[in-house]
């Protein structure tokens, strides 16, 4: 291999230095900033955690504000945006459109942008973190055919999107606090992930110097695939699937099998491998979160009765396989009247406040340089060339 090495996946490579998020995935601890997870669960909202991801401290009360009045006076969409998403197809997976839509904001603010000016880069990155709900909410409002709704800038940001969501013109949304507090913890425990495949790539894309909306609809593309965020979609459908608990033994038979090609979504995890801390969290606050409104899912049960039988089960204690962060999600952003569609759409709106800090921490960092694997070349050696009517 000359003198690189080969490293499928790499596992075993460290592609830049950060000090936004630690992980001990033997010991199952997540730090955002050096605050413990469980710590800015209990304590913090999400838009102070993308303060922290952001600018490496927790905000003063007077920071704090100025941040969030710069989020809200950023949360609308450019109108001719309207347009352009009225050109996908209503059936259209709204990951497809959200990746559309945000690659196109680089047409949008390209000329204001200066890549050399540090403010002009956090301005990049507070736009992304205000108008990403709003985009959200316009894809799905597009998927079902209603009118869109402008963000309502007198209200919180979690509260605000649920309103983007929901809100019909004639019927003010009455929300449970239980609602906006279930999905502020979501959007908390997503929110960064230190160099999984979406921030690596909107590293790599970070790394040519592109646009940074373009860095961040590369990286919404591959949240997208199933073994990332898309497990939560992929987890619901999975447990609606099994139905009901007696047919779980099956479900996880199955998974063992390798030949079926089938895995237990929501299980896993490549760099924990005793418990995912933030799946914890989860687990506690779904029964919570379900009794307060009101819902009673018999996924839940499900769910339980699966973890139960795969943890006592020697092929997944063997493997280290333990449920993730996106396991018992869904149940919630289901409780929460989230079309299943719509999960990794939620996941992508946590995960930008991750995704804009490493693309700051990149632009400031004087080691950052092209991001360029090499390979270990399997092809012919020379050869010559034939004409077609030798072939
Ligand atoms: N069900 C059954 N077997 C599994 C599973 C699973 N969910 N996950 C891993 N394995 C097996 C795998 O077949 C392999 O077995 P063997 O050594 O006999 O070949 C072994 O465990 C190691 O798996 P791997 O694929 O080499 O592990 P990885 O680190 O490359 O992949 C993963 C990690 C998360 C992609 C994988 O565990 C997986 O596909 N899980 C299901 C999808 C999922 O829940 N993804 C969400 C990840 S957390 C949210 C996020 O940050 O994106």
């Amino acid at each position: 291999t000359g003198c690189f090495t080969y490293d499928p996946g790499f596992g075993a490579t460290a592609s830049c230095k950060s000090a936004i998020t630690y992980i001990d995935g033997g010991a199952g601890v997540l730090l955002y900033r050096g605050y413990p997870i469980e710590q800015l669960a209990a304590h913090s909202s999400f838009l102070e955690v993308a303060y922290l991801l952001m600018h490496g401290e927790l905000p003063s009360p007077g920071e704090f504000t100025r941040f969030e009045n710069r989020i809200t006076h950023h949360t609308m969409m450019h109108e001719a945006f309207k347009s352009f998403l009225g050109g996908f197809r209503h059936d259209a997976h709204p990951m497809a459109m959200l990746v559309g839509m945000l690659g196109s904001m680089a047409s949008f603010y390209h000329n204001t942008l200066d890549l050399d000016d540090p403010e002009q880069r956090r301005l990049a990155a507070v736009r992304l973190i205000a108008k990403v709900p709003t985009i959200a909410a316009a894809c799905y409002r597009h998927s079902i055919g209603w009118p869109l709704r402008y963000p309502r800038n007198n209200i919180e940001y979690v509260e605000r999107f649920l309103h983007m969501m929901f809100e019909v013109p004639s019927e003010p949304l009455v929300l449970k606090p239980v609602a906006a507090r279930a999905l502020d913890l979501l959007f908390i425990l997503h929110a960064d992930h230190e160099q999984n495949a979406s921030t690596s790539t909107v590293r790599l894309v970070g790394s040519t110097g592109a646009n940074p909306y373009a860095c961040v609809a590369a990286g919404v593309a591959a949240l997208w695939g199933p073994a990332h965020g898309g497990a939560n979609e992929a987890v619901l459908k999975m447990l609606a699937e099994i139905g009901d608990a007696k047919n779980v033994q099956s479900a996880v038979d199955k998974a063992k099998d390798r030949e079926s090609g089938f895995r237990l979504m929501g299980f896993g995890h490549r760099v924990y491998k005793n418990f995912d801390p933030r799946a914890k969290i989860i687990r506690e606050m779904t029964h919570q979160v379900l009794a307060e409104l009101g819902v009673n899912d018999p996924l839940l049960e499900v769910a339980l009765r699966l973890e139960e039988a795969a943890l006592k089960d020697e092929y997944f204690v063997q493997r280290k396989l333990y449920p993730n962060v996106d396991f018992y999600s869904g149940i919630i952003y289901k409780a929460l009247g989230i079309p299943t569609e719509m999960f990794t759409v939620m996941f992508a709106i946590a995960r930008t406040a991750g995704w804009v800090a490493h693309w700051l921490e990149q632009q400031e960092d004087p080691e950052a340089r092209i991001g360029r694997p090499r390979q270990v070349y399997t092809g012919y050696a020379a050869r010559d060339y034939a004409a077609i009517d030798k072939r």
